[in-house]
């Protein structure tokens, strides 16, 4: 009886030793969090208080890791979330500290989430160039600053980067269009400078490029048509230069286009208007001129066209109102001249997309 008992009892501790070792995450991953857990401070959530015991692969918040190996796949923490832990601060935590560069000894890393945290400072470890299996880095809302890695061409299986609304300066590194997999790129709102790398259309994959509010010069990549996958690009609030290139009306896909509060001067390219797939156009204040080609037809459905506050001159083109859909239209501060269109959609605009011509007339404005 006695050494069926204790046969049982070291039956049972070897079980657990084995169970345990299985779901175990090696201890040089386990010291990487803690060390990257040691230049954080959050001070409301206590997410990092589950951040304790030897298996970093189970109860530690936001860490997952891969089922085989037991490495460190996955750091997910967002700032503002539904998670129950986060009921006793409205949904919305605070953090402050750096990002420790002993993340990077965490080579299995595929997901790298650390957003909306509001004050995490300090720059991005140029040691995230070397972590081979990163797919997502998610960085948006801290006030990250220092430049991107100049190496960051090097993440090969990266889909997905955004460092948005931080403080990152310095120019977008030349590397960057060696990001083949890349899929979304949002850098909006930093303090970038420097041109958009030329060759910017290799990233063949991107559907995706946010770059507005920084301080971007020079003038719109052409490659950017090479980007058959485009479907929102996004470049105002710059000071961006230069024409824009007719080869922007040839993206198959391009639904929203985005280039308002720039410097950009010339003609609006025909062949970006007649583009039935765009829906969104913000051209608004910019320095171009001619006139507004008249090239919009059954197919044109636009959620928002807003050509205000230019130099634009000639007549609201009459092929507006063979549209299908225009929600929203704004023609105001240019030197167009002669009558506004009658009929729909124009029965439905404000005078204020209108205001502020050479000589425009007719509703809403006063009669010709
Ligand atoms: C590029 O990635 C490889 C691993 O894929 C790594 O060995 C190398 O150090 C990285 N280079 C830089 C500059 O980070
Ligand atoms: C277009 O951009 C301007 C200036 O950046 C902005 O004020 C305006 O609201 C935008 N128009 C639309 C329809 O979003
Ligand atoms: C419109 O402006 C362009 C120059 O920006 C000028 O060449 C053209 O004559 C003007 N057309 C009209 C109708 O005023």
């Amino acid at each position: 009886m006695r050494l069926t008992g204790d046969f049982l009892a070291t039956a049972l501790t070897l079980l657990l030793t084995v169970t345990s070792a299985v779901h175990a995450c090696p201890p040089s991953d386990r010291a990487a969090l803690l060390s990257f857990k040691a230049a954080l401070n959050e001070p409301h959530l206590g997410i990092f208080a589950t951040w304790s015991g030897t298996n970093c692969c189970t109860n530690w918040y936001g860490i997952t890791c891969d089922p085989e190996t037991k490495r460190v796949a996955d750091i997910i923490l967002r700032g503002e979330s539904e998670d129950p832990i986060f009921q006793k601060t409205g949904r919305t935590g605070h953090m402050t500290g750096s990002i420790s560069p002993s993340l990077c000894r965490l080579d299995r890393l595929t997901t790298l989430i650390i957003a909306d945290w509001k004050s995490i400072s300090g720059e991005i470890p140029t040691c995230i160039a070397s972590l081979p299996r990163l797919r997502i880095l998610d960085l948006v809302g801290n006030k990250i600053s220092g430049a991107i890695p100049a190496s960051i061409g090097n993440l090969s299986r990266l889909t997905v980067l955004n460092v948005a609304d931080n403080r990152i300066s310095g120019e977008i590194p030349a590397s960057i269009v060696d990001l083949k997999s890349l899929m979304h790129l949002e850098l909006a709102n930093n303090k970038l400078c420097g041109e958009i790398p030329f060759n910017i259309g290799k990233l063949s994959m991107m559907s995706r490029a946010l770059l507005s509010r920084n301080q971007l010069t020079g003038s719109i990549p052409s490659s950017l048509a090479n980007l058959h996958r485009l479907a929102d690009l996004d470049l105002s609030m710059n000071r961006l230069t230069g024409s824009i290139p007719f080869q922007l009306g040839s993206i198959p896909i391009l639904s929203t286009l985005n280039l308002d509060s720039n410097r950009l001067s010339g003609k609006i390219p025909t062949i970006l208007l007649s583009n039935t797939g765009l829906s969104i156009l913000n051209l608004s204040r910019n320095s171009l001129e001619g006139n507004i080609p008249n090239v919009f037809g059954p197919k044109t459905y636009l959620i928002a066209l807003d050509l205000s506050y230019n130099n634009l001159n000639g007549s609201i083109p009459k092929s507006l109102s063979s549209a299908k859909y225009v929600g929203h239209l704004d023609v105001s501060h240019n030197h167009l001249c002669g009558a506004i269109p009658k009929g729909t959609p124009f029965d439905r605009f404000e005078a204020s997309s209108f205001c502020d011509n050479d000589c425009l007339c007719g509703m809403p404005l006063p009669t010709c």
